[in-house]
């Protein structure tokens, strides 16, 4: 496989006052190729932005990496200085948020807010940049539209704010796109229209591509390989196919049985109707396997030992004792 991130161990944390840090990712391990799309799937709270956040050294204040690497092209970016990591931002990786409206600034019009980063990463002039925006801009669905450079983000949908939030993302032909629930504040419909979007530039650029979702449907027409998180763990990951249609761990199994249809519009994130109960305090969670209070197929020996990682076939990795 030609590995462009591999992920090891990382652990990620939050402090408050003189609190002890929470973990709110553990050991958590995964690979991502070349030109690969990897969705990450679990309910609210699980870690799924903060291990991405830590991905890009973005973690808000308070967060840390306390161990773990991150090496993307061979370059662990947990050891990087700011300035080495802010080259790799938006050139190499690029984040596309949940909500466009706040990502793209207000009072810059859209073929501007493009052309800025194309200048922080490039040597072109502004008119260069300018130009390269319009035709980055016609790339991503808005060719006709010979005005959208001209516009500002109020005068937009929320699809087209996210479609120029990807333009974005892609200006300086990055390598990995990190995409935090980049569809759970559209409609139905535009959703479609966004993953399809995703899913061309990701085969036209050979993008590898992370996509965070609440929303296992999403990740059906465009993830090559799924990981489903739970309580800060990554519980199960491996090929798409095989995790949508076998899902081997019991939280996955609950996940999927909340259905892979994505119209009509799904149900926000929010407690799931098929798995009894809600995901643990990370700053307190119970001893054992931290899924074992709402697991079905639990056994004593849950509520006592943490589950270790069982392989199976090439790609399927499973953390559940039920495997060991
Ligand atoms: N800035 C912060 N300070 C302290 N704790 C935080 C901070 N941000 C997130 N957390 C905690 O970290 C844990 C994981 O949160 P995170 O936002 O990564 O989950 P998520 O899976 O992305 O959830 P969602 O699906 O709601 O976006 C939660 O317990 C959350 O309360
Ligand atoms: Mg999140």
């Amino acid at each position: 496989m030609d590995r462009l991130l591999e992920v090891r161990d990382l652990r990620v944390c939050y402090r408050k006052g003189t609190e002890p840090p929470t973990h709110v990712v553990d050991n958590a391990s995964f690979d991502l190729a070349a030109g690969e799309t990897l969705g990450i799937i679990g309910e609210s709270g699980c870690g799924k932005t903060s291990l991405a956040l830590a991905l890009l050294g973005l973690l808000p204040r308070g967060g840390f990496v306390q161990c773990g690497e991150v090496r993307f092209k061979g370059t662990n970016l947990i050891e990087l200085h700011e300035a080495d990591l802010q080259r790799v931002r938006g050139a190499e990786i690029s984040f596309v948020h949940q909500d466009a409206g706040l990502a793209l600034n207000p009072v810059l019009r859209v073929g501007d807010q493009i052309a800025e980063v194309l200048i922080a990463h490039r040597r072109i002039s502004f008119r260069q940049a300018s130009g390269e925006a319009r035709k980055i801009l016609a790339q991503i669905g808005f060719a006709g539209h010979e005005q959208i450079d001209r516009a500002f983000p109020h005068q937009l949908s929320g699809g087209q704010k996210q479609r120029v939030a990807i333009a974005q993302a892609i200006a300086c032909g990055p390598a990995l796109v990190i995409a935090d629930e980049p569809v759970t504040a559209l409609d139905a419909l535009v959703q479609v229209e966004i993953i399809t979007l995703l899913k061309t530039l990701q085969q036209h650029f050979h993008l590898a591509l992370i996509l965070i979702t609440h929303t296992p449907a999403v990740l059906v027409p465009i993830a090559h390989r799924i990981m489903v998180m739970y309580a800060g763990r990554i519980v199960e990951q491996g090929l798409a196919p095989e995790v949508l249609q076998a899902p081997l761990h019991p939280y996955t199994q609950g996940l999927l049985d909340s259905g892979l249809d994505l119209l009509p519009q799904e149900s926000p994130a929010g407690p799931l109707s098929s798995i009894p109960g809600e995901p643990p305090n990370l700053a307190a969670l119970p001893a054992g396997c931290a899924f074992a209070p709402r697991c079905s197929d639990r056994m004593e020996v849950c509520q006592t030992r943490e589950p270790v990682e069982s392989h199976s076939g090439k790609s399927r990795i499973v953390r559940c004792i039920k495997y060991e």
